[in-house]
This record gives structure tokens, C-alpha cells and sequence, in this order.
């Protein structure tokens, strides 16, 4: 039997250990690849520890000789961890920057991102101006009873807006079901529903049957407005009106009554309205109706006008629109040309 301890036997197992330990750490593709290389070649349980660990079976008399000849080994080794430890770090590091690279001269994707209808920016915006005072938004349906969208609003049975040449009826004609013709039956539903003091603006859809032109939509959108409070005067009205032309036109919008008729409120009043940046020239243009709520409408809704009075309005959202980006032609508003809403800009 051979002395497992001769130093020929010594060095042959040093530098097999060392041999495999240098092709496993070559082999190493990554750091973790490499850590693992590292624990099975030259850490605890690896046979270059288990060599140095029987050093001390080793006759002292050449324990110093055997102890260089595994030193020299593990040297080797860890020169090797730490060289393929810098080339992997290197590679991985250049990996890393070309995976995060950004082109700064790539061009942008060409999506359009399309525009909301400026009718509804326009509705939102006014419907905020009275947010912002403190008022409420207002629904009511659009496939309205009679009732509410006349009778209640102090609209005479034999009234000519209740004529089926200027109303849409809905069949079966027992159920009185029409396309609202305006928002003011909100103001019926509103005071119904809600506490007192009321102030809400109602914007919405409603039906006419008029013939399409430049100016005339069978569909159109109004914006209704109601107040009724405790000494609630014209001054208010007018006062909220003017708020309302300044924020839709700018600070130099005047507004200006006339007296008209309306069934449901006392006085009406047509509501003029004049900026500088009109189609035109600064001009006078007739933007909506007005008046303060008829004592007959409070009653309809339970209200005593003896206590409470009101003002209420009611104008064109496409004539808003109209007036204020100098539009000729509302029919473009209903066409859904994407290059038409696209003038008025992406506003989310
Ligand atoms: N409802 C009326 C219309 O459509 C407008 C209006 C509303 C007038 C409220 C007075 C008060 O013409």
C-alpha cells in the first residue's frame, strides 16, 4: 500500500483538485454560476479543503513542503474566482445597459388621440361655473310626461308649443310621454325632490321638431338654471347671468333683457348676449330665456311662493359654443368629423 501522504501522491491530487476547480470556474456563465464553483471547488467539503484538513496527519517533516504544494493550489484557485469574478461582472453590467438602452431619436407612435365632443367639454365647463358657486347638477329624463314638461310649467292644454307640429309625441298618446322640448321640467323635478333652498343647473338633451340649418338642430342641448330661496329678486338673476357670460366670453361679455313671455316665469325676459371676439364684430346675439319663477309653477311643486321665490334661465349649449369660437355652420357639431372636435384640443 502506497502512503497516501508522499508528496508525487500529494501533487497529483492537489493538481487534479485544481485542474477541476479552473474548468468549473471557466465554465462559469454568470456571478451565481461562479459563487457555486467557488463553494464546490474551494470552500468547506471541497477536496482542496479536505487536502489542507489532512495536513495534519502529514509527518512534520514534510508538513512544511505539502502545506506550499495546497497553498499554492488554493492561490491558484482564488486568483482564478477572482479574474473570471471581474470578466463576469463586466459582462453582466454591459448586459444590463444595452437591456435598459433608450433610442432618445426614436420617433413618437403616430396616434391621434382623438378629442372629447366640444359640446360636452362646454357643458362640463358651465355646469363648473356653478359648481363653483355652490349650486348642484340636475337630471331629469329625456322621454318626459306632459306633465312636467308642460302642465306643471304653467303651459296652457291648448298652448301652440303643444302642438304635435312643434313637439315630439310618443306613442301609445295615453301615456302623455313626449321628447322633453326643453330642460325646464328639471326645475319641476328638482323642486319635487330636494330641500329647500334650491339651486341647481340642469344641462341636457332636448327635442324640437325643427328643420336642420346653420342655426337650428332638432336635437339640441340646453342649460337649465333654477334658484328659489327666501327674497330671491331679479338682481340675482341678472347678476348670475352676467357671471356666466364673463366666464363663458371673458371679462368684457355684457349681457342685456328684454322683456318676452314665457308661461312659467313672471316677468321673462330674453337674454342678449355681447362679447368682442363675436362672428361679425362685437354685436348684440339672443342667447337664451329668463324670468322669475311664476308663483304657478312653486305651487305645482308644492312651494309657497308667499315664502319662497325664484329665478330660473335656460340657453342653447351649440349657441354658447357658437358664440364663442365664432362657429358659422352647428350642423358641424353634429356631423362627428374627428378634425372638427380635434380644433378644440384633448381636455380629459
Ligand atoms: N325653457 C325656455 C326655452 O326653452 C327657456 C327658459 C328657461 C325661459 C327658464 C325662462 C326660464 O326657450
Amino acid at each position: 500500500m502506497t502512503d497516501p501522504h508522499t508528496s508525487d501522491d500529494l501533487g497529483a491530487r492537489v493538481e487534479a483538485a485544481v485542474g477541476a476547480a479552473l474548468l468549473a470556474i471557466e465554465a462559469a456563465q454568470t456571478t451565481a454560476e461562479l459563487q457555486a464553483a467557488k463553494a464546490a471547488h474551494n470552500g468547506q467539503g471541497s477536496a482542496l479543503a479536505a487536502l489542507n484538513a489532512s495536513l495534519r496527519e502529514i509527518a512534520p517533516e514534510e508538513r512544511k513542503a505539502a502545506g506550499q504544494l495546497i497553498g499554492g493550489g488554493r492561490q491558484q484557485v482564488g486568483a482564478a474566482i477572482a479574474a473570471r469574478q471581474g470578466e463576469l461582472e463586466a459582462a453582466e453590467e454591459a448586459a444590463q445597459l444595452e437591456a435598459e438602452r433608450i433610442d432618445v431619436t426614436a420617433l413618437p407612435r403616430l396616434q391621434r388621440p382623438g378629442g372629447r365632443h366640444p359640446l360636452t367639454l362646454l357643458q362640463e365647463e358651465m355646469g363648473d361655473v356653478f359648481v363653483g358657486m355652490g349650486w348642484e347638477i340636475a337630471e331629469g329624463p329625456e322621454l318626459e310626461h306632459e306633465w312636467y314638461n308642460f302642465d306643471a310649467l304653467n303651459v296652457d292644454p291648448d298652448h301652440p308649443a303643444r302642438s304635435e307640429s312643434d313637439t315630439f309625441y310618443v306613442a301609445p298618446a295615453d301615456r302623455h310621454l313626449v321628447l322633453r322640448t326643453q330642460t325646464s321640467p328639471v326645475q319641476i323635478r328638482s323642486l319635487l325632490t330636494r330641500e329647500l333652498p334650491v339651486y341647481v343647473v340642469a344641462p341636457g338633451r332636448v327635442y324640437r321638431t325643427d328643420d336642420i340649418d346653420a342655426t337650428h338642430l332638432p336635437v339640441f342641448t340646453q342649460l337649465e338654471g333654477l334658484a328659489v330661496d327666501k327674497g330671491i329678486t331679479m338682481a340675482h338673476l341678472r347678476g348670475t347671468l352676467e357671471h356666466l357670460a364673463r366666464q363663458m366670453f371673458g371679462e368684457e361679455a355684457r349681457i342685456r333683457l328684454r322683456p318676452n313671455y314665457f308661461p312659467f316665469t313672471e316677468p321673462s325676459a330674453e337674454m342678449d348676449v355681447w362679447h368682442p371676439g363675436m362672428r361679425g364684430g362685437a354685436r348684440w346675439v339672443e342667447w337664451g330665456g329668463c324670468g322669475m319663477v311664476n308663483p304657478n309653477v312653486l305651487r305645482a311643486a308644492g312651494v309657497d311662493p308667499e315664502v319662497h321665490s325664484g329665478f330660473a334661465f335656460g340657453m342653447g349649449i351649440e349657441r354658447t359654443l357658437q358664440f364663442r369660437y365664432q362657429l358659422d355652420d352647428m350642423r358641424d357639431m353634429i356631423e362627428g368629423d374627428v378634425r372638427f372636435t380635434e380644433q378644440f384640443g384633448m381636455v380629459i
